[in-house]
């Protein structure tokens, strides 16, 4: 799918050929003086609160349009949430339609965030699944025109969002795909061809060899019930000169979830495909980055392994003794995406980073606490919170700052090592953020818990590609790129 931004007026948007024309307007709508302007002022008047976001008025070949349809959208306010709304409820038959190609007009002059939530709405509406497929419907949608008056303001912010759709597409492609489609062996070969491609890509791929040299013997114990093997991804994003201090971000793989020997029960246990959503939301911002060229450093660590059941399967009570050399009891097996993440937040350290992000389809408790529509956010570091809380916001990739108060990793104490793996139910989501912190005391860090946006469950189950937007906006903020060539 191609998008493209064109500096047109309503009634220039009007005079190209295309299967839908998709006219976006806003309460606030003026019609200009010309007679499309004109007829789309009277359509709102006379319509039924159309301007109000997510109201459709679908028009075949109306004679002032070169397209073989119009579509008129209410948008409401304007606001980045309003344009979704209206764009999702206009496109919500795009899969089955003969919509090849798309022009989305902007009615008022075109807000950035505005553009950037029509971009994604677009890319999202018309997503579909193929891999698995023996009769794949792919995408029908090819191109996607998008007519602004004031195109030339917005055209730095159009072309952030189209990078992010295309790590959201890469994260969401991962991320769905089955776990005999997508072990650890072919995440590696995913982000190894992200290399290949890229000029400023690298990439190094450890296996269980080199890992257990480095004595991650937290990452070693889930991978060992598994004949699957292991593989510790190193993706490297160098736009800005060695000395730039990079920001890690590290994604949990679990690339399937069974719980181990404390197995989960069978209900919706295939959802735990997308337990790697936090390794696919790191390809896809190197994706991104692929794109964007941005003159920053950005180190990407993938732990990836199943955790499965066998004969040598880590059992409840086994101690381990992690990569930082602290000794930890597996008191629960199904805790395990802390035992692969604190390995690799050791090894963050060796790239003195400026910050580290890990991002985790962590716990069930986070879920609970915030549904799917905010990711859990947990950072000691303030200034690291508000940098990603307000990219979260930019993104429409939202996020909710969690506490981290001390009480909260007291239920992590055991006799038997330096500490458990899972505290009491209670504060879930916490208690395991407390863990991590365990692990990220040398650099400023945030955990980002994605269990409940990940992905959706029930009719229209798959990943969303979250939170690779939010990261994208973080990691290009400014403050945090350096001028290329420095
Ligand atoms: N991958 C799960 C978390 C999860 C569960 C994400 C449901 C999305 C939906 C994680 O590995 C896990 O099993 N966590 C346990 C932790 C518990 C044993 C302390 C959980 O949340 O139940
Ligand atoms: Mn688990
Ligand atoms: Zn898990």
């Amino acid at each position: 799918m191609n998008f493209e931004l064109k500096p047109l007026s309503l009634v220039e948007a009007a005079s190209e050929k295309c299967d839908v024309l998709l006219l976006l307007v806003a309460d606030a709508y003026k019609p200009a003086k010309d007679g499309f302007s004109a007829f789309v002022g009277r359509a709102i008047k006379e319509g039924d609160a159309l301007t109000k976001a997510g109201k459709l008025l679908a028009l075949y070949k109306h004679p002032m349009a070169q397209a073989t349809r119009v579509l008129l959208a209410g948008v409401g306010d304007g606001s980045a949430k309003q344009v979704r709304t209206g764009v999702m409820a206009a496109l919500a038959g795009a899969k089955s339609d003969k919509l090849k190609k798309l022009v989305v007009a902007f009615a008022s002059p075109a807000t950035a965030p505005a553009l950037r939530a029509a971009v994604s709405a677009v890319a999202d509406a018309s997503y579909s699944f193929t891999t698995t497929k023996s009769k794949p419907e792919a995408r029908v949608l090819q191109t996607v025109l998008l007519a602004a008056a004031n195109a030339a303001d917005v055209q730095a912010e159009f072309e952030r969002a189209v990078a992010i759709v295309a790590g959201v597409e890469l994260a969401k492609e991962w991320a769905n795909r089955p776990a005999n489609h997508a072990t650890p062996s072919l995440l590696a070969k995913a982000a190894e061809g992200l290399a290949t491609k890229a000029s400023k890509i690298s990439c190094e791929v450890l296996g269980p060899k080199e890992v257990a040299k480095l004595g991650m013997g937290a990452f070693l114990a889930v991978a060992q019930g598994s004949e699957e093997p292991l593989r510790f991804i190193v993706l490297q994003y160098n736009g800005a000169a060695k000395s730039v201090a990079p920001k890690v971000l590290v994604g949990k793989g679990i690339t399937f979830d069974s719980g181990g020997i404390s197995i989960k029960p069978a209900a919706e246990m295939d959802e735990m495909k997308f337990d790697m959503s936090g390794a696919a939301s790191v390809l896809g911002v190197f994706r991104s980055l692929a794109a964007l060229k941005p003159a920053i450093n950005v180190v990407g660590l993938i732990p990836s392994c199943e955790n499965l059941i066998n004969g040598r399967a880590v059992k409840p009570g086994d101690v381990v003794t992690s990569m930082s050399g602290q000794t930890i009891e597996i008191l629960n097996t199904d805790a395990e995406g802390r035992l692969v993440l604190c390995d690799a937040l050791t090894y963050a350290e060796r790239f003195k980073p400026e910050s580290v992000v890990d991002i985790a389809t962590l716990t069930g408790a986070c879920v609970v606490a915030l549904g799917g529509v905010r990711s859990g956010l947990f950072s000691p570091d303030e200034a690291l919170a508000k940098a990603l809380g307000a990219a979260g916001d930019a993104a429409q990739d939202l996020c909710w700052p969690m506490p981290l108060d001390e009480e909260y990793g007291e239920g992590l104490k055991t006799s038997f090592a330096d500490m458990a793996n899972v505290a009491g139910r209670a504060g879930g989501a916490i208690s395991a953020a407390k863990y991590l912190q365990r692990f990220a005391g040398k650099y400023p860090w945030a955990h980002l818990d994605i269990a409940g946006t990940a992905w959706k469950s029930g009719a229209s189950k798959g990943a969303t590609g979250r939170p690779v937007g939010l990261l994208v906006e973080y990691l290009l903020a400014p403050g945090s790129t350096v001028p290329a060539g420095k």
